[in-house]
Parts: C-alpha cells; structure tokens; sequence
C-alpha cells in the first residue's frame, strides 16, 4: 500500500469541519478511531500489534522464526515484546496520533504512516529483519487533554509517578484514570516497564519539522542533534470578582492585569535570553464580559537552548508575575505542569543514521529542535535518534502545517535506509 492510501485513510479522524485543524485527545472517541486505524494498518502487515501497560500501541514486525520466549498474549504487562534477552536490540520507529487543539495533520502521524510505509517498502526489497522492529504510537505526547507532554513515554520510562498520573484531570474534571477506564484500559496498571525498554535497542522517530531551517538550507531530511530543555507552568491568579460598570478603578483586584503583565514578562525574557516563551492558553473565570473575573489561569511554555538559560527566563517571568500580583492585590499560585531536561540524541545512532542517509546519497544537516517529543523523553533509557522533514512554511502546531507529498516520500526512503541498516541482514 502507498503512503498516500495509508495517509488518506488517517486523514478524516478527528479533523475539525470549520478549522481543518486535528482535535484527537487522548482516551477520546477520535483516540480510539486512530488506535483501529494503526490495529488495521498492522493486521494489514501481519504485524502483531498490542498496547502496553501506559496504553501505547506496538506494531511488531518478528525475525523470522519469531520472538523469542515472548509472554502469552493478553498477559498482565504484556506489550508483546520479546523477552528482554532475547530481543536486546529491538529497533522501534514511530511517534504519535494525538494532537494538540486544531493542530496540523503532520505532526505525530507523519512518523506512524512513514514507518508503516517504511516496513513495506523494506519488505518490498526482500528485507528480513534480524532484530525485532516495531512501530510505535505513544500516547498524549501533546499532554493537550491532561497537561503533561509525552505522557505514554513518560509513564513507560518512568518518568513520572503513576499515582499522580492517574489523578491528572483535564478541563472538565476527568481524570486519566477515568478516562481510560472508560475507554476500556486498565488504568491500575499504568507505569515504568522495564522489560519493555530492556527489548529496545533504539528507537528512530522521524517527525515533520517545526521551523523551517530545512527549507532556508534546501534539503529534505535533516538528522536531529538534540532537544532544548523545555517544560510547562501552571500560573494561577485569584482576584475579587466585581462589577465592571460600578466596581471603581482603586478598589479592584482584577487578576486579568498581573496575567496581562505576565504575558508581556514573557515575551520580553524570551528576547533577552535569546529563548522562547508562550502563553497560549488561558482561561478566566467566571467569564463573563461585564465583570472583573475572579481568577485567572495560563499556561506558560517556556524553551531555551540551555538549562541555565531556561531557569532565567522561567525565574524572570514568574518574578514579574508576582510583582505584578503584588501591586493588584492579587494572589498567585505557580507550578510546573511537566518540565524536560536538554536532550542530546545518542551520538552512535546519529552517526549511523548519517552514514546510512549519506550511504543512499541523501544530504542530511544535522539540527537541534525546540519541540518536545517522545525521544526525548526515551532518550533517558535507550538510545534515540530522529529524522525531519521539511516543512516548507516551518508553521507547526497549526492547520497550516504541511510537508510536500515528494518530501514525504523523501522521508519514507531515508526512514527505510535507515531501518535497512539497522535491523536487515
Ligand atoms: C510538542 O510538539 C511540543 O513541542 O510541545
Ligand atoms: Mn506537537
Ligand atoms: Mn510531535
């Protein structure tokens, strides 16, 4: 099957009629469409597809001769590894199907629908895999339905307490826990998997671009280099709400203005620190037009090339923001919703991936990137290492999001070179 069938057949789930943009939370209806889309992509393939413990979905492709000693199927744990023994040097490739609110077709599925097409085109060359391989679909890597980016890998890898995931709750009160609960997953068995990652030997996530350094540089496919340290802050600011028309200038503790100031403290950090900082989520509480709200809620998300430089700019906001506060009577509560460290890409698999690309003759600038994604987190426990493809405008996180059909293709060849190389005999 081509990457245009299989991208078509993604397409329609979850999109939104008068944006154009994706709407597919995790643990949600549109969830649970783009969970049998990749269950029918995989049975399509003869691939033994299973979810993990934390909900993640795993396509395997097994050597011949099968996985070795794998747990029975349906186990308590099982995510259809092979024993760690046996399958020490799993190679994983994939990314994501959720998105954040209105968020671009690309971002996620390009690498699920790349590595599925990656697989058939290995097939196609009469490849066998020595290794195990697997396509992977981890899930809420947005956070956008319960606030932490990169949940499913976190929760894999341990990085993130289960308990507390459990109880994380989106916008209308529901917790993780409820929610898988009632999308039919265990949710008393979220947590690390050691077995699991101790099957990984790499994982290789090809993802679309978020800038456009490729297009300013005329090439296709880049390899990543490393991701800046980024992380989420929860700003609560809680004034008296009061009548607009009769409430008098003086007496008012208005959490709408030390917000304002904070936003601004943002953009001014960034530019100082040569970083970035965003407030693109906001909510004011009760909301009505005529009326001082009583609280205010934002969500900073601030990246900076280093920690040093992340830690300034994230300290100078909330500095901002308090005085702020202060000086409109105005009470603020901060806290980090999920923070990453700088990640460095496994230097022995990017030079692997660079001589596989530069073996097929395919130019790839090596870039760092301040978008999060599961291998960053991964990178913690195996060895990781990423892809790019253009993305001609660089507009990510938008329905304008878009990479070219010839540069898809482009990433489906360097994708299967690079998966050719690591698990082919
Ligand atoms: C994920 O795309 C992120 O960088 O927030
Ligand atoms: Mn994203
Ligand atoms: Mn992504």
């Amino acid at each position: 099957m081509s990457f245009a069938t299989l991208w078509e057949s993604l397409l329609p789930i979850g999109r939104d009629g008068l944006s154009g943009g994706y709407r597919r939370f995790s643990w949600t209806p549109e969830d649970a469409a783009c969970r049998a889309w990749f269950t029918q992509a995989a049975a399509e393939r003869d691939l033994r597809v299973l979810t993990d413990r934390n909900g993640n979905l795993w396509a395997w492709w097994d050597p011949p001769g099968g996985p070795d000693a794998r747990p029975p199927a349906g186990a308590a744990g099982d995510s259809g590894a092979p024993s760690p023994r046996a399958g020490a040097g799993a190679v994983v490739t994939g990314s994501h199907l959720d998105s954040v609110p209105d968020g671009g077709a690309f971002d996620g599925p390009l690498g699920v629908v790349s590595a599925f097409a990656a697989v058939d085109m290995l097939r196609e060359r009469g490849c066998l895999p020595a290794r195990p391989l697997a396509i992977a679909a981890f899930s809420e890597e947005e956070g956008a339905r319960f606030g932490v980016a990169c949940l499913g890998s976190r929760l894999l890898a341990g990085a993130i307490d289960p308990g507390a995931a459990r109880a994380l709750a989106d916008a209308a009160g529901v917790t993780l826990a409820e929610a898988m609960a009632a999308a039919g997953h265990d949710p008393d068995g979220i947590g690390p998997d050691d077995g699991l990652l101790a099957a990984v030997g790499a994982y290789v996530e090809l993802h679309i671009e978020q800038g456009r350094a490729l297009a300013d540089l005329d090439a296709a496919i880049a390899v990543g280099e490393q991701i800046w340290p980024h992380g989420r802050w929860r700003l609560d600011f809680t004034g008296r709400p009061d009548h607009a028309g009769t409430a008098i200038l003086a007496d008012r503790r208005d959490p709408m203005l030390p917000f304002a100031g904070a936003v601004l403290a943002a953009r001014q950090a960034a530019a100082s620190h040569g970083a970035r900082a965003t407030v693109g989520k906001v909510t004011a509480e009760p909301g009505a037009v005529n009326a001082v709200s009583a609280r205010v809620s934002a969500w900073l998300d601030a990246r900076a090339p280093d920690e040093p430089t992340l830690q300034a700019v994230v300290g100078e906001v909330l500095a901002a923001a308090q005085e702020a506060a202060a000086g409109h009577g105005v009470e603020l509560a901060a806290e980090p919703e999920s923070v990453t460290p700088a990640v460095m890409f496994d230097q022995g698999l990017r030079d692997g991936l660079a001589s596989s690309l530069a073996g097929r003759g395919i130019q790839a600038p090596v870039l760092p990137t301040g978008a999060g994604h599961d291998a960053g987190v991964l990178a913690a426990r195996v060895p990781t290492a990423m892809l790019f493809v253009r993305n001609p405008t660089g507009v990510s996180h938008s329905p304008a999001e878009h990479a070219e059909p010839a540069d898809c293709a482009a990433g489906v060849r360097a994708l299967a070179a690079v998966l050719e190389d690591l698990v082919g005999r």
